[in-house]
This record gives structure tokens, sequence and C-alpha cells, in this order.
């Protein structure tokens, strides 16, 4: 598996015993009120090879700090690349938020251990994540989290694995507020959270946010196709105009990767 840091599939594997997460008991999931969920609402959306390019540039584009917290060394573009090429749609869910120009401002890798590797009773993935800093502290890299363990649950995973350096502060905030063990050794840290079983209610909420971010995504689609028609026929400024009437819109593009404009 070609996990999002740089521990090896078969330490990840041979580490993981369920009875070694703190109590071995798994944290209930959280229970928020609907209207604070409905409030607090990131259209997720999973990603497909097709989004290769997208992920390449938003990795990319962030800097060497966050490139290192991210993978846990200092990958180079190369590194990040390849990184990319082997990510592996068919066993791990590879997921994003785009912002309404259909960049990827933030995204999760949730990998899997190769099967057969793993016991059944045993199965564990591992979290990696990244936000664009411009984005950063609106709650994206915890909504990926809550949206990783929850599709986690439903694939009757028992384990979510998290490696930070523990300098990392949000990340290890993200990982103990939902009652993930951390265990640091000097400047890398790692996180176990044990995860409850599934239930109808959890397909259920899988299911529906799927679906409203599918459609929120549709929806970004058709007011992009929009701005393209309205600049090939009236010019760059009336399409300009059309973002100005969006400006409420918290998603507009603030850096580089706000620029892409790629088929969906
Ligand atoms: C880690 C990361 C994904 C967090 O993304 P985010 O969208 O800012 O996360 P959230 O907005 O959900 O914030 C999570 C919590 O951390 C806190 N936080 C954010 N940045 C922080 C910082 N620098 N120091 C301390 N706490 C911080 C937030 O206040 C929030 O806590 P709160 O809900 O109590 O206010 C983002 O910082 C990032 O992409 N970092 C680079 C890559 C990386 O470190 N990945 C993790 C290793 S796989």
């Amino acid at each position: 598996m070609e996990t999002p840091s740089r521990h090896a599939p078969s330490d990840l594997v041979a580490e993981f015993q369920p009875g070694r997460i703190g109590d071995g008991k798994p944290t209930p999931p959280k229970k928020q009120p609907l209207y604070e969920r409905l409030w607090t609402w990131v259209p997720i959306r999973a990603l497909a090879p097709r989004h290769r390019d997208r992920i390449a540039e938003h990795l990319l584009s962030l800097g060497p700090q966050d490139v290192y917290l991210r993978f846990g060394y200092l990958a180079s573009p190369a590194q990040i690349r390849k990184y990319v090429d082997m990510l592996d749609f068919e066993r791990d869910e590879v997921f994003g938020v785009f912002n309404r120009h259909l960049a990827l401002i933030a995204m999760a890798h949730l990998a899997y251990p190769p099967s057969g590797t793993v016991p059944a009773s045993n199965r564990m993935a591992e979290f990696g994540v990244s936000v664009l800093p411009s984005r950063r502290g609106r709650g994206y890299g915890s909504q990926l989290f809550d949206h990783a363990v929850l599709h986690a649950r439903n694939r009757d995973v028992h384990a979510l694995f998290i490696h930070a350096l523990s300098e990392n502060d949000a990340m290890l905030k993200i990982a103990r507020r939902a009652g993930a063990v951390v265990k640091r050794h000097a400047n890398e840290s790692e996180a176990w959270l044990a995860l409850p079983g599934d239930n109808l209610a959890s397909h259920l909420e899988e299911a529906f946010a799927e679906q409203a971010a599918e459609l929120n995504y549709r929806f970004k689609q058709r007011a992009r196709d929009l701005r393209h028609l309205l600049e090939s026929t009236w010019g760059k400024s009336t399409a300009d105009n059309l973002d100005d009437a969006q400006d409420f819109n918290p998603d507009l593009p603030t850096t580089s990767a706000g620029s892409t404009d790629k088929k969906a």
C-alpha cells in the first residue's frame, strides 16, 4: 500500500493490535446536533483516477514545511508525483473538497493494507490529510477526518492510524478530539483510533453525505460552464461580474490552485 506517510505497510500491520489502543474500547461516534452539522457541512467528494492532476497540483502547491508535516519527510516534487501516480483508487479511499472553480482545496487519503495481509479481525487504515494554508482553521481537516472515520467504520475497519510529527498540533488535536490514543516517540507521534462498528445510521449518513456532495459538485460544474459561456460570448468582464455576484461564497480561490480549470 502506498501509505499517506512513509511507514511501510508491514510495520503498521505488525504494530496494530486492537487491545493496544487505549483500553481497547472503540470511541463512540460524535453526537452533534443536526442543525450544527448542517451549518458546518462541507461537501466531501470521493476522488477518482481522473483527478490525479488536481491531486498533484494540490500537493505540489504546499510549502516545504507542510509537505514535511504531510508525508513525515520532505518529499521532493518527483516523490509527490510518484505518490499520486501510485494512488490505488480501487482499494483506498481518496476524497477531497473542491472550491467553486473545482480546484482541490483539501484532500485526504485513507489507505488500506493490501488484501490478505491483515486478518479480518484486525482491519486498519492509515489516514493522511492536507488543507491549503489559506483554507485552514475552517474545520476542513476535522471534517475530512470525520468522513474517514465514517467511511472506515462502514467498511468494517477496526482502527485508524495517523502518523504525525509531534509538532503538528493541529493534526494531533483532531486525532485526540476524536478519542485517539497518541504515542509520542521523540519528534514523531502515532495516533491510533479504535472505531465503533457500523450500523444503519452510519450507512445512511454516508450515503446522504455522498449524494449531497455530488449535487454540490455538479452545481459548481454548471456554474463553471456558465462562466466559460459568458466569457466566450460577452467577454471576461461580464463573467467577472458573475463572480462578484457570488462573492458570498467562502470558496473563492486565493491560491494558484484556485485557477485550476480542467475537465471534471
Ligand atoms: C493538519 C491540517 C490538515 C488541519 O487542517 P484544518 O482545516 O486547519 O483543521 P481544522 O480547521 O479542522 O482545525 C483543527 C483544530 O486544530 C486547531 N489548529 C489549527 N491550526 C493549529 C495550529 N497551528 N496550532 C494549534 N492548533 C491548530 C484548530 O483551531 C482546530 O481546533 P478547534 O476546532 O478546537 O478550533 C492542516 O493544518 C494541514 O494541511 N497541515 C499540513 C499537512 C499536515 O500536517 N497533515 C497532517 C499529517 S497527515
